[in-house]
């Protein structure tokens, strides 16, 4: 279904990733979250982003929810729309990540093959798998958009983990559980992975051309 061909050539930038990553003083990269409908993706995203914002590091969310309002207001639920939402999501991800930003992108994007497709786009380590784990019945009692009454009722075809399969990630980089951890537990682990993260790669850049801030 590509449509490149020799009419259409790349453009090059003088600006490149490097030079933005420079002069923000911080990496760029995607934090991926994934899971059930429920599971707290959108709040973890969330509560992350201030945390990181604060620091003074360029963040952005793009969120299932939001994006589906926009670019993707024509795609609905089927695996092949689902697929679609995720391919793009991944591309727009990997625009704001050339330009410097740290993404923090919030889908259920229930296929794995997705997910892995997306994370080829990126430089190993620039993709953070975030396994936003939550036991289906919990997501179910918490049901904040009431999405779940609905599917069992009959009124909502094609939903997550009711009649559309979610496939778990298998070696994500971080797994959170919500059912068992409080959102402060969960953002803390989040936050300890990537300075984890950032003290690894100022080892390894001796040049020391890395972050000046650290989560
Ligand atoms: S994804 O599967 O394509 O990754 P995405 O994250 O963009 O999904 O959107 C999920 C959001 O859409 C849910 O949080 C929910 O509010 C809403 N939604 C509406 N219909 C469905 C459905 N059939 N399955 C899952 N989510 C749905």
């Amino acid at each position: 279904m590509t449509k490149i061909n020799s009419n259409i050539r790349w453009e090059h930038r003088k600006l490149s990733r490097e030079d933005y990553l420079e002069r923000n003083g911080h990496p760029s990269m995607v934090l991926w979250f994934t899971g059930l409908s429920g599971a707290g993706k959108s709040t973890l995203a969330q509560r992350v982003e201030e945390k990181l914002f604060a620091t003074g590091w360029y963040t952005y969310i793009l969120d299932g929810d939001n994006v589906r309002h926009g670019l993707n207001s024509d795609l609905g639920f089927s695996e092949h729309d689902r697929r679609e939402n995720i391919r793009r999501v991944g591309e727009v991800a990997k625009l704001f990540t050339d330009s410097g930003v740290v993404v923090l992108a919030a889908f259920i994007s229930p296929y794995r093959e997705d997910r892995d497709r997306v994370r080829a786009l990126f430089e190993p380590g620039d993709f953070i798998e975030i396994h936003v784990k939550c036991a289906l019945d919990v997501c179910e009692k918490r049901d904040p958009k009431g999405l779940y009454r609905k599917s069992r009722a009959g009124e909502l075809p094609e939903f997550t983990g009711i009649d559309s399969p979610y496939e778990e990630p298998l070696v994500p980089e971080l797994v959170v559980d919500t059912a068992r951890l409080d959102i402060d537990q969960c953002v803390a682990l989040i936050l300890d992975h990537l300075r984890g993260r950032e003290s690894k790669r100022r080892m390894v850049d001796a040049a020391g051309t890395g972050a000046g801030v650290s989560p």
